[in-house]
């Protein structure tokens, strides 16, 4: 259009104004879910974002053995079938996280089961890990790996068990094993608050299980492969003291804090926070953050963790980054803000870092503990 590439003319949209709060009230009259089936299709015709690079210097760095171009990236649940990774990717993102995968298809459970709080910028949801199941996913990340000129970014990989399951650690495993291939690091999800029992999985000798099931296929198939695991923010002292221990003991490389949180903080009125399901959004920043620096201190700052929970600009993804995150995911400000806001992130974040005298995100990791 008007001799100009796709990747241009976004960066012209940058430049001149976000379109997207014209757009919202259209998207916000839908129902949530149908609006972000809808973004899907849009998103599949190419009507997204193409924002690939080159990203600020200052942003890039190496986690876990994994080289990041900048290091924000798209947290789990928005591309659970792996269908649309470059269409994300072009959102200007880092990395992107698909899934979470379970071994046989599932559907979740029943619709509405996504509502939007638009008061506080945040949703509540219950999807319940639908899933077009791993044998269905894999083959549309062979479709993806297959074809020229797509995303050479990190890709990571959520997975978990299926509702109905009787061997949990198997479940795992058999997602483990399909998804491998495709993944620069996998992500062990036991912290979703709509499968039943799943959170029971972060008990110390249960999660211990699930850590050595999975680390063990690792070493077997792919020994470099990052493993890390995602918690709930709904944790107790002591379960976040069990889990750093189990961490400490397992060969994971990495934690993912944190998934949705069953509390319902005064902002949300009381029609929505009666229904069932996990919160995320600005609520729950303050909640994601703080057991990200237990995390970081539990672990002696060793273990590479991922922040996420309520990120929406640069400011709050640096906060993440001094608590001691090594990368930060953002979902709900996608939702809110539109998908220019993860341009405008990098953007501040860079002059955060700048500000304070950082060369590089990396010596940011964890400030607020060496001060
Ligand atoms: C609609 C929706 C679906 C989600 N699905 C998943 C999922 O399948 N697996 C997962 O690990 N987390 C899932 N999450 C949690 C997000 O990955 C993230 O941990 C959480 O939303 C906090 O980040 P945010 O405040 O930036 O949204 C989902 C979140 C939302 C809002």
């Amino acid at each position: 259009m008007f001799g100009l590439d796709k990747v241009d003319l976004w960066k012209w949209v940058d430049k001149l104004g976000d379109p997207y709060p014209l757009i919202r009230p259209f998207l916000f009259m839908l129902d949530p879910e149908d609006a972000h089936e809808l973004t899907l299709k849009m998103l599949g015709f190419g009507l997204g974002p193409h924002f690939f690079g080159p990203d600020d210097e200052i942003l890039k760095s190496t986690v876990f053995g994994v080289t990041f171009p900048n290091p924000i990236c798209l947290a789990a649940g928005l591309d659970k079938q792996a269908t649309r990774i470059d269409a994300f990717m072009g959102f200007g993102f880092g990395s992107i996280e698909i899934g979470t995968v379970v071994p046989l298809p599932q559907i979740g459970n029943p619709r509405p089961r996504m509502f939007r709080v638009a008061g506080a910028k945040a949703l509540i949801n219950r999807f319940g890990m639908n899933s077009v199941g791993v044998k269905v996913f894999t083959e549309h990340l062979e479709a993806w790996h297959k074809k020229k000129g797509r995303t050479t970014n990190p890709l990571g990989i959520n997975i978990s068990k299926n509702k109905d399951t009787t061997d949990d650690v198997a479940d795992y495993i058999t997602c483990f094993e399909k998804v491998a291939a495709y993944a620069h690091y996998v992500t062990i999800n036991i912290s979703s608050p709509n499968t039943p029992g799943l959170r029971g999985l972060q008990e110390r000798e249960r999660m211990a299980e699930v850590l050595k099931g999975v680390t063990d296929a690792r070493d077997r198939l792919a020994p470099n492969l990052p493993v890390l695991v995602k918690i709930a923010p709904d944790l107790t002292d002591e379960q976040q003291a069990d889990i750093a221990a189990v961490v400490k003991e397992s060969k994971i490389q990495g934690l993912v804090v944190s998934n949705t949180t069953l509390a319902r903080p005064s902002t949300i009125p009381d029609d929505l926070a009666k229904e069932d399901g996990g919160l995320s959004g600005p609520p729950l920043f303050g909640p994601s953050t703080r057991l990200l620096s237990t995390m970081y201190k539990s672990t002696e700052g060793k273990i590479p963790l991922i922040g996420c929970g309520g990120v929406s600009s640069g400011e709050d993804a640096y906060l993440k980054i001094r608590a001691g995150a090594s990368l930060v995911q953002v979902y709900t400000a996608l939702i809110f803000e539109g998908p220019l806001v993860v341009q405008r992130i990098k953007r501040e974040l860079a002059q955060c870092l700048r500000r304070d005298g950082f060369a590089n995100v990396s010596e940011a990791i964890g400030a607020d503990h060496k001060a």
